[in-house]
């Protein structure tokens, strides 16, 4: 009797019967060859039905089975150095167990609109494929360094009644006649978290009305955000370096095969490993007025800024002591020149822009109080905030990642809507 096998482990196989369950991706017809491309998810194998071999019942359901259906393959596994993977199944049954109709995405080109809107099956494709396995890569490296150095996991809510990353993009509901608003961040609830274990960290959605359509942005993306007490931002710097250097070193090791099929030149991504090269705003900014870029001091980077300011070094940068102004109402000021503030974010090589937002938080209750007053935000609703520095306030410091922003870097490709399985952008909420 044959057994049931995953592509992924077929080298284990070789010249025993399997039993394959999956989907026919592509199909040759070659008279009394028939060549179906089958994939089950874990990889994907050529079965070949030769006509004077198999039943007729079985050649017959070779050469009509359609593009995508759904199907289950038994044969023999032989190794063929030409076969795509190393190896080929020499068919002896084939189970149609649904005929797919005609099948919308076909071998020729597509708009990215018609991909979007097809994007539950188009995530069958080898390419979405491998960004999707890069992205869970990420995910599990995330998880892995954090849970391994002593960060215990915290989940943070999403229905919340406060803002943390400003007022302008905040996405809001009705809460039984109170305002909600969905969680732009977990920073707060972290910030809780760590007067309980000292170190921790939450992932999760997080969500942004972001009115503007840009390759880097998305209303719902993933953020892991580690948040630290005793910590200031030098501790915040060397984790942020540790903490990607760690999650790109881990997809090189075990995702290999994705990156090539993605066709991503490895060698920036090999460059990776800290310390990286650290600039203070005051010299970003004076890198780019020489650059000729127009900017004044005191301005927020655009993509244009950020892209230009890479372009000078060869791994991820850090660009700390950002203008209080431009930044969150929670930001610690520098002591000496408290027009600054102690922040962080780090900027992606090859134009991929910012992947890391972080800082060190004010410790003091009457600081922060000012704070929340001159950012408009309501002190009722931040009570329980304020108590965390009238209760053993400490200096601590955190910052958050994007998920999607670190897969379209380390994947290579150009827009971020295709890193995330269903992507909600502006004007799409399909399907
Ligand atoms: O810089 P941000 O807004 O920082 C925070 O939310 C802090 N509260 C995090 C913290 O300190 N715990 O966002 C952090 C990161 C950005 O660097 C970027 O990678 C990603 O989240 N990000 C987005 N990714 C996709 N689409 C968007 N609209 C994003 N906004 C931020
Ligand atoms: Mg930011």
């Amino acid at each position: 009797m044959a057994e049931r096998a995953y592509m992924e482990q077929i080298a284990q196989y070789e010249g025993q019967d399997v039993i394959i369950k999956g989907w026919l991706h592509s199909k040759t017809d070659k008279g009394k060859l028939q060549f179906l491309l089958v994939r089950d998810g874990t990889g994907i194998i050529q079965a070949v039905a030769f006509g004077d071999d198999v039943s007729p019942e079985v050649f017959e359901a070779a050469k009509t089975v359609t593009q995508e259906s759904s199907i289950i393959v038994t044969g023999t596994v032989r190794a063929d150095r030409r076969a795509p993977g190393g190896y080929e199944l020499a068919l002896s049954d084939l189970e149609i167990v649904q005929l797919a109709g005609p099948y919308p995405i076909t071998p020729k080109e597509h708009g990215v609109g018609f991909l979007m809107d097809h994007r539950h099956l188009w995530l069958r494709s080898p390419h979405q494929h491998a960004i999707m396995t890069v992205r869970a890569q990420v995910i599990r490296a995330c998880r892995d360094y954090l849970d391994d150095n002593g960060f215990v996991l915290v989940d943070t809510p999403i229905l919340t009644p406060a803002a943390c990353e400003g007022t302008s993009t905040l996405f809001q509901t009705d809460y039984f006649g109170e305002t909600a608003y969905l969680a732009q961040s977990g920073q707060l609830y972290s910030e809780a978290s760590i007067a309980a274990f000292g170190k921790v960290y939450c992932f999760g959605p997080t969500f942004r009305a972001e009115k503007s359509k840009t390759r880097r942005h998305l209303l719902e993306f993933w953020m892991v955000e580690p948040e630290m007490a005793y910590a200031d931002l030098e501790d915040c710097m060397r984790l942020s370096e540790e903490f990607i250097t760690y999650i790109v070193q881990t997809v090189l090791q075990k995702r290999r095969a994705e990156l090539e099929l993605l066709k991503r030149d490895t060698t920036p991504l090999e460059r990776v490993e800290p310390p990286f090269p650290r600039i203070t705003y005051d010299q970003a900014v004076e890198i780019l007025q020489h650059k000729g870029l127009d900017l004044q001091w005191g301005d927020d980077f655009g993509a244009p800024d950020e892209t230009a300011l890479v372009e000078e070094f060869e791994r991820p940068v850090l660009v700390h002591h950002y203008p209080t102004q431009v930044k969150a109402f929670y930001m610690e000021p520098d002591r000496e020149r408290p027009e600054l503030s102690l922040s962080v974010d780090c900027l992606a090589p090859e134009g991929y822009g910012e992947i890391i937002g972080g800082g060190q938080r004010i410790a003091d209750y009457d600081l922060l109080l000012q704070r929340l007053k001159e950012h408009n935000l309501p002190q009722e609703a931040f009570e329980w905030y304020l108590d965390l520095r009238r209760y053993g306030s400490t200096p601590h410091s955190g910052f958050g990642l994007g998920i999607e922003r670190t897969v379209a870097w380390i994947c290579g490709v150009e827009h971020i809507r295709v890193t995330i399985p269903f992507p909600r952008m502006l004007y799409r909420i399909y399907p």
